[in-house]
C-alpha cells in the first residue's frame, strides 16, 4: 500500500480529517476521495482554471496545489458556493446572462470570478478580461461570462 498521511483542513465549512497519499494533488483529492466533483479537470497542468476552487479565500489551480500543503486551510469548491438553496450572486448571473454552454469551464469561472471581484479587478469589460485570462472557455463564452460579472459588480451583492 502506498503511504498515507494524515490531513486537516475545511472544506465548504465542514472540518475533515483525511488520510491521503503525499503527493495527491487538491484537485484529485477533491474530486476522487471526497466526491466533489464540481470542480472540473481540463489541463492538469495549471493552463485552463477547471479547477478553481478558494484556499483561505484566494483562488487557485487545485491542479496545481499539492492537497497536503492545504493543511489547516479553509476550502471552498463550487458546491460550497451557494447558500443552501439559494445561489451565490455570481451563480445566478452566469444563468441570467448565458454565461455557459457546454458548462464544463462554468465552476472554474465563477470561482475565478468571484475572486475577481474580491480582489478588486472587476472595474471594466478590459480589466475583468485580464484577470480573467487564466480562465480558458473552449465554447468562447467570453462576452456572456464578462456582462455577468460586470452585473454582480454592479449590483454591490457581496460575494
Ligand atoms: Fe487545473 Fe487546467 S485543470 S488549470
Ligand atoms: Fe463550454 Fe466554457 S462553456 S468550455
Amino acid at each position: 500500500a502506498l503511504e498515507q498521511m494524515p490531513l486537516r483542513l475545511t472544506i465548504n465549512g465542514k472540518a475533515q480529517q483525511l488520510s491521503i497519499e503525499p503527493r495527491v494533488t487538491l484537485l484529485d483529492l477533491l474530486r476522487e476521495q471526497l466526491h466533489l466533483t464540481g470542480t472540473k479537470k481540463g489541463c492538469d497542468h495549471g493552463q485552463c482554471g477547471a479547477c478553481t476552487v478558494h484556499i483561505d479565500g484566494q483562488r487557485v489551480n487545485s491542479c496545481l496545489t499539492l492537497a497536503m500543503t492545504t493543511e489547516d486551510c479553509n476550502v471552498t469548491t463550487i458546491e460550497g458556493l451557494a447558500d443552501g438553496d439559494k445561489l451565490h450572486p455570481m451563480q445566478e448571473a452566469f444563468i441570467k446572462h448565458d454565461g455557459f454552454q457546454c458548462g464544463y469551464c462554468t465552476p472554474g469561472q465563477i470561482m475565478s470570478a468571484v475572486a475577481c471581484i474580491r480582489e478588486g479587478h472587476a472595474d471594466s469589460p478590459e480589466e475583468i478580461r485580464e484577470y480573467m485570462s487564466g480562465n480558458i472557455c473552449r465554447c468562447g463564452a467570453y462576452a456572456n461570462i464578462i456582462d455577468a460579472i460586470m452585473d454582480v459588480k454592479k449590483g454591490g451583492a457581496k460575494v
